[in-house]
């Protein structure tokens, strides 16, 4: 087995060869220094993988991470592996799972159907709709990013999680049987991409150190109605922990409420400091 990175995902690519003790192929991202001039993607695979079982991890975001995963199985494939996994860490356009409206494309699908054309199969994480997997053209998975999150909280001794909405319900009980503390959870209305509301409910959080749990941070929206609840009640700290960390538009902002922000390393951020490659690499493991 091998593993190659695309440039999204490299750290964690190295972390999940490290994981499982095989080797990792360097991929050159330049032709000539600095890149063409109109911006296109650029990929050599620089090792052997004839005959291997190869992993290629990539996540999709932002857009050019996509071409360049598309580069890279097809140069994989060209190359003569014997098997391609794709490990797609933070898997972009999930949210578009369904056609909301007449003449969209369920953009979800349209990038399974292309992983589809090189690839054997697909491992990502905490997608947005897990169910659609189903309807994907290669078998595929979702892993869970919350064992990674369990342990940075349990080393970080927080004294319970709280799942924003009702969606994240299940990462917070993943995590807290983890970290080996409770969890409560609020109630969320989503107004527009950038506003939401809760609904009131009291927190038994006064003096407590608090963790928000969530699969996606991208606004922060959601982070600033929990943290000023949580604030509001008599929290004495808390820690806002996501598996992706988005962070688009006004999200820096938004954060500045939270002591601490903690995201897995599907999409690299200043925020960045637990790694998901033990749960990829338990994954491949069980690949068969
Ligand atoms: C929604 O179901 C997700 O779990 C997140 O709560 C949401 O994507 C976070 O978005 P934002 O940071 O923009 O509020």
């Amino acid at each position: 087995m091998k593993v190659v990175g695309g440039s999204a995902s490299i750290a964690l690519a190295r972390g999940i060869a490290r994981e499982l003790s095989v080797g990792f192929v360097d991929v050159a991202f330049e032709k000539h220094p600095g890149g063409f001039p109109d911006s296109e993607r650029y990929v050599r695979v620089l090792g052997r993988v004839s005959g291997e079982h190869v992993v290629l991890v990539q996540t999709t975001h932002p857009d050019p991470m996509i071409v360049e995963l598309f580069l890279l199985a097809d140069a994989v494939r060209d190359a003569g592996a014997m098997r391609l996994t794709a490990v797609v860490p933070y898997f972009g356009y999930g949210r578009q799972d369904k056609r909301f409206l007449d003449g969209e494309p369920v953009s979800a699908k349209t990038i399974a159907k292309h992983l589809a054309v090189d690839c054997d199969e697909l491992l990502t994480m905490a997608i947005h709709n897990p169910r659609m997997l189903k309807t994907f053209p290669l078998p595929a998975r979702d892993v869970s990013g919350m064992p990674a999150i369990g342990r940075y909280l349990k080393s970080a001794k927080v004294d319970m999680l709280l799942a924003p909405d009702g969606n994240a319900i299940r990462f917070a009980k993943e995590a807290s049987a983890i970290a080996g503390v409770p969890f409560d959870s609020l109630e969320k209305k989503r107004i527009d991409s950038y506003t939401v509301k809760i609904t009131p409910k009291a927190l038994a959080v006064r003096g407590k150190s608090v963790a928000i749990v969530d699969d996606v941070i991208s606004t922060g929206g959601t982070i600033a109605v929990a943290v000023k609840e949580l604030r509001a009640q008599g929290a004495r700290q808390v820690i806002a922990a996501c598996v992706h960390g988005v962070f688009v538009g006004p999200a820096e902002a938004n954060l500045k409420a939270c002591d601490d922000v903690i995201a897995t390393d599907t999409i690299l951020s200043p925020y960045t400091k637990v790694s998901v490659a033990p749960e990829f690499a338990a994954a491949i493991r069980a690949l068969g």
